[in-house]
């Protein structure tokens, strides 16, 4: 079996995970703007996804691509300064398809934000909306940045494509008995 990883990136976090993932697994990794050919040919697709605003960035290009994307098997790694819990897979919920949501295997990855990259939008977004953030840790991140990547954490993104490189997939229905497996976003 064949995939390709197909990203969307903000400020390149995304990117760094994708091309970390690429260089662990042989696949080949696409700015989401120049992967509509590759999804044509690949058998599974890895999706990776920053969150911005409260939405996953991409969200546009998964549902355009939604037909050729449900028939394959589908991991998503999503890339975000709040990690795996009840918001972050609300913000999933309001991004994406419940179907695709269902059928792909999710893994929570840290992300990156550092203010001296920012544009002033966002910026200035970010620190209103920190602030005003209830929960405190996360109103002083989005002051302050953070910095969460973590290299060592794409490996059971890593150990899930090399099992599906394998063939194990294709034995499968994609979202029936190898839903969840090797997933990195605790109860989920
Ligand atoms: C403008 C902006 C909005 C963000 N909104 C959220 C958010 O709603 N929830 C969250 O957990 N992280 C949020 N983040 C943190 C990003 O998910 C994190 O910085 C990620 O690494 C960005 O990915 P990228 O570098 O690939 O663009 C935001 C970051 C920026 C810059």
């Amino acid at each position: 079996m064949s995939g390709a990883i197909f990203y969307a990136t903000r400020y390149g976090s995304t990117r760094d995970y994708a091309h970390w993932i690429a260089k662990a697994t042989g696949l080949e990794a696409f700015d989401m703007d120049d992967g509509a050919q590759a999804l044509q040919r690949c058998d599974f697709v890895v999706l990776g996804c920053p969150v911005i605003y409260h939405k996953l960035l991409g969200s546009k290009w998964i549902r355009r691509h939604l037909d050729e994307i449900s028939r394959k098997p589908v991991i998503l790694f999503t890339v975000s300064g709040a990690m795996a819990d009840a918001k972050l897979d609300g913000w999933i919920a309001n991004s994406l398809p419940q179907n695709l949501i269902d059928h792909a295997h999710h893994f929570a990855l840290g992300g990156r934000q550092n203010p001296k990259e920012l544009t002033l939008f966002d910026r200035t977004m970010l620190i209103v909306g920190g602030l005003f953030n209830p929960d405190r840790k996360a109103g002083r991140e989005e002051l302050k940045g953070f910095d969460f990547m973590d290299k060592a954490s794409i490996q059971p993104v890593v150990d899930l494509i090399e099992r599906w490189k394998s063939g194990e997939a294709a034995k499968a229905p994609p979202g029936h008995d190898t839903k969840n497996q090797g997933n990195a976003s605790p109860g989920n």
